[in-house]
């Protein structure tokens, strides 16, 4: 039953609409925690402590934030997956004509591919320089993400990575949002306009409330 639903093309859009809104879940917490970097370094550190202890004594130390990862990792392999196999059967089913034509995908297409794509790349770099501090810039320390952050948005290649990442956000969650609520059933004449409202109002809140934090450190309203 599983394999059937996963081998059809209907089950694969399903799979990309519910991984991609687990992960805009995600993404508009992760946008609102960061703004707690304007309420100052104990505010914001705290806050990064709490996301270890959350759910205690029940939970052990750190077990929700390994539980919401587990659960992101399942929906960008999910998400990743099932867009690639839709793109070869996309490919397949075109007629040979378009093949010598050499029509290009839609403008769509393209963004949300490409897009993906940089976002892919851009989520191994954030954690190997917020998470792990592997490729960070400055002397990275372990629950001190505050100064972290700073020394991240201090060089000229934090900013130009971070905010590139933050556009294709935006604009993946514009037309994603849009396309999940298709696939899920929720669009119909009279809502379409409402469905894209908030797709739009989505998109924009999540780029502007993340794209606060680099801007708020070069201007120095964060340091
Ligand atoms: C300006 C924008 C952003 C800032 C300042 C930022 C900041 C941070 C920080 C400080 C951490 C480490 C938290 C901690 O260990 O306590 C983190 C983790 C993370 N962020 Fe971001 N982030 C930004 C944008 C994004 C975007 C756009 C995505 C996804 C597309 C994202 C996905 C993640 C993920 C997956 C983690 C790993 C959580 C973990 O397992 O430790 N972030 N971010």
């Amino acid at each position: 039953m599983a394999r059937t639903v996963w081998d059809s093309t209907v089950g694969k859009k399903t799979v990309m609409a519910v991984s991609g809104l687990v992960m805009l879940l995600y993404l508009v917490v992760h946008m609102i925690g960061n703004l707690k970097i304007f309420f100052g370094t104990g505010e914001f550190n705290g806050y990064a402590h709490w996301l270890r202890t959350v759910g205690e004594p029940f939970m052990h130390y750190e077990w929700t934030l390994w539980l919401v990862r587990v659960v992101l990792v399942v929906a960008v392999v999910a998400h990743a997956v099932s867009a690639y196999q839709l793109s070869r059967r996309d490919i397949k089913a075109r007629p040979s004509k378009y093949v010598h034509k050499k029509k290009r995908a839609s403008y769509a297409t393209r963004t949300m591919r490409w897009g993906g794509i940089i976002l892919g790349l851009f989520i191994v770099w954030h954690i190997l320089d917020l998470t792990t501090g592997t490729v960070h810039s400055g002397g990275f320390e372990t629950g001190k993400p505050y100064q972290n952050v700073v020394d991240t948005f201090s060089t000229w290649y934090g900013n130009v990575i971070y905010i590139v990442a933050v556009l294709a956000v935006g604009m993946h969650v514009r037309h994603g949002f849009w396309s999940a609520a298709q696939t899920l059933g929720a669009g119909s004449r009279t809502r379409d306009r409402a469905l894209k409202t908030v797709a739009n109002v989505l998109a924009l809140l999540l780029t502007v409330g993340f794209v606060a934090v680099p801007v708020g450190v070069m201007t120095g309203v964060v340091s």
